[in-house]
């Protein structure tokens, strides 16, 4: 049974399109992950959905919540679901959290707001997510304020103030590109650890196809403002087969490959005032013909489960196949 079902979404800015209707549906408690290239929609389609958009943002489509409407609900409907029944988390912390505002005080707000609690039951909550979260000596630092802490930290304290509200769903867009590896791993466990105390749902926006593994059951691979292949982890990981899904898998460094094996994309992703007629990845893809010059693939599902939309996907295999070179197709 689906949590958040959208629908062919849309979205325009000053009349240019850059949603071009995405259908996604997130279950109860499943983690999903959201990956493409930069510009392709993904933190969009999660902005619209939940109403954050700027005015100028025309949205179209729909967007529910166990079959309430979210799309043109009133403001206090949406701001009564954020941070409420849905939560997010954003890859810059400082945007988050109030720097003037001392973060014990920042949590218990959020508990007021969602939960009701007040005075020392808030306290204590603030308290119990902080160190739930993994900061130090939560109690001695529930009146510091955000700069006394690190960058890490202060990742994890949006993570618990995320979580104040007990939502049943969060949407972490890039929560761990500004941290180091180490501080990344710690958070994607502490991610994975929540959601196994929960039963929260997730939606993982991320660049790294490795951390969108670790924390994932499903991925949806986006490409200028369309989902082009969507599947679980295992299906996809094993056997990725639209071209643009490859070329992400190819173009992240392999252990064992040595640099050889690491085969960029060529080209960049389309303006959205200017874009390609035809299947949008077309002039960078290397298994194009005029075909995909011309006429645009719809999403399908395949006898497989998956979800894809290309008329010349990579075989179905699970060899890793030899890439023509795409420069050659570009040029062409
Ligand atoms: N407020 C805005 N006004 C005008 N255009 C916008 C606005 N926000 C996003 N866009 C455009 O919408 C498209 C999708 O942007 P989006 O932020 O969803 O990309 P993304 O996939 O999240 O990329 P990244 O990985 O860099 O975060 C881009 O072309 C972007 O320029
Ligand atoms: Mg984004």
């Amino acid at each position: 049974m689906s949590l958040i079902e959208i629908r062919d979404l849309r979205v325009a800015f000053d009349g240019i399109q850059v949603l071009h209707g995405v259908d996604l549906d997130v279950a109860k408690g499943e983690s999903v992950g959201l990956v493409g290239e930069s510009g392709c929609g993904k933190s969009v389609t999660w902005l619209a959905a939940l109403g954050l958009l700027p005015g100028k943002a025309r949205v179209m489509g729909s967007v529910t919540i166990d079959g309430q409407e979210l799309c043109g609900a009133t403001r206090s409907t949406l701001e009564g679901i954020r941070g409420g029944r849905i939560a997010m988390i954003f890859q810059d912390p400082s945007s988050s959290l109030n720097p003037v505002v001392r973060v014990g005080r920042q949590i218990t707000e959020a508990l007021r707001i969602h939960r009701e609690l007040e005075g020392d039951a808030a306290r204590n909550e603030a308290i119990r997510l902080m160190d739930m979260v993994g900061i130090p000596d939560a109690r001695g630092r529930f009146d510091a304020y955000p700069h006394e802490f690190s960058g890490g930290q202060c990742q994890r304290l949006m993570i618990a103030m995320a979580l104040a509200g007990e939502p049943e769903l969060l949407i972490a867009d890039e929560p761990t590109t500004a941290l180091d590896a180490t501080i990344q791993a710690q958070i994607l466990d502490l991610l994975g650890t929540i959601r196994a105390e929960t039963g929260m749902a997730m939606v993982f926006i991320s660049h790294d196809l490795g951390a969108v593994s670790q924390v994932c059951e499903r991925i949806c691979v986006m490409y200028a403002g369309r989902i082009v292949e969507e599947g679980s982890i295992g299906i996809l990981f094993d056997n990725p087969r639209h071209p643009y899904t490859r070329g992400l898998f190819d173009a992240i460094p392999q252990l064992d490959g040595g640099r050889e094996r690491l085969i960029p994309i060529h080209g960049t992703v389309p303006d959205p005032k200017n874009l390609p007629q035809g299947c949008a990845f077309s002039p960078r893809c290397p298994r194009a013909t005029g075909f995909c010059h011309d006429k645009l693939p719809v999403l399908k599902l395949q006898p497989d489960g998956r979800q894809l939309s290309c008329f010349h996907p990579v075989s179905g295999s699970g060899q890793r196949l030899q890439v023509p070179d795409c420069r050659e197709s570009v040029a062409a």
